[in-house]
């Protein structure tokens, strides 16, 4: 359902322990987003991002606060709860890509299918159709260290979108693409968020994602510090490739 308020982040902190003391990553992280949102973590490196994400993605827990996914508070969920919430309703697009390095790229983006139990014939429909996406059907059957990064960034990418997933984490999904790739992936993906509905939660510094989102929320030390929808006609005109 549109509005459906998807995630609620309140009173959100994170202190990671260093040498005898705790680094304060995020400082009091008060969110609402709603379903069909195409949201933006804006921040210079170290502000918070991936681990705001991976907080809302129930792959880490908060030390203080709560974060609430999908109607679930994240912190209750144990480990299997966890993985499920992600296999049924999360697509993660990391940083550092984390492939199966003895997989093909077909394997790689087959996987959270096979973990929800699709059949054959309709697992490799929906393979295909993510490696369309982002351009890489001549590649099936690559391993990962034959590809390049942008290339690996792409088979992520493909492999957080095949199962269409109700929200995408998408955690610097352009730092290894060139201009004319970065286009194409955003636009299939604000395509998706406009034909299904999907919602997007980017991190990002590249001003080619910025361009794209309708809201940004900027984050400085772990904090809030800008919370901005950004009007259709801006968005419009950010839609053009330079
Ligand atoms: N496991 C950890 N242990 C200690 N400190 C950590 C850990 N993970 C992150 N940090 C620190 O928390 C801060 C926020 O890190 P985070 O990865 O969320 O930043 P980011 O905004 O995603 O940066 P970038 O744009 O470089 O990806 C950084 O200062 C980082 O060093
Ligand atoms: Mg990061």
């Amino acid at each position: 359902m549109k509005n459906e308020i998807l995630i609620t982040t309140a009173h959100l902190v994170k202190k990671f322990p260093i040498g005898g003391h705790f680094f304060t990553a995020l400082n009091d992280v008060n969110l609402t987003i709603r379903a069909g949102e195409f949201t933006g973590l804006v921040g210079p490196s170290g502000s918070g991002k991936t681990t705001l994400l991976n907080i809302i993605g129930a792959l880490d827990n908060p030390t203080e606060g709560v974060a609430v996914v999908m109607g679930q508070d994240t912190k209750t969920l144990n480990h299997k709860q966890a993985a499920r919430l992600r296999s049924e309703c999360l697509g993660f697009i990391f940083q550092t890509y984390n492939l199966l390095p003895v997989y093909t790229v077909f394997e790689n983006v087959e996987f959270p299918l096979l973990l929800l139990g699709i059949a054959s014939s309709d697992r490799k429909k929906s393979v295909m159709k993510a490696l369309e996406w982002v351009g890489l059907t001549d590649k099936v059957s690559s391993r990962p260290s034959q590809l390049s990064g942008g290339e690996c960034q792409r088979v992520s990418i493909a492999r957080a979108m095949v199962k269409r997933p109700k929200l995408v984490l998408a955690d610097e999904p352009t730092a290894n693409l060139d201009a004319a790739n970065s286009h194409n992936v955003l636009k299939m993906m604000l395509q998706l968020n406009r034909e299904m509905g999907t919602t997007f939660i980017f991190a990002s510094h590249d001003e080619k994602v910025i361009g794209y989102l309708r809201r940004k929320i900027g984050l400085t030390d772990g904090k809030v510090v800008e919370d901005k929808i950004i009007s259709t006609q801006n968005h419009e005109e950010s839609e053009t490739p330079c």
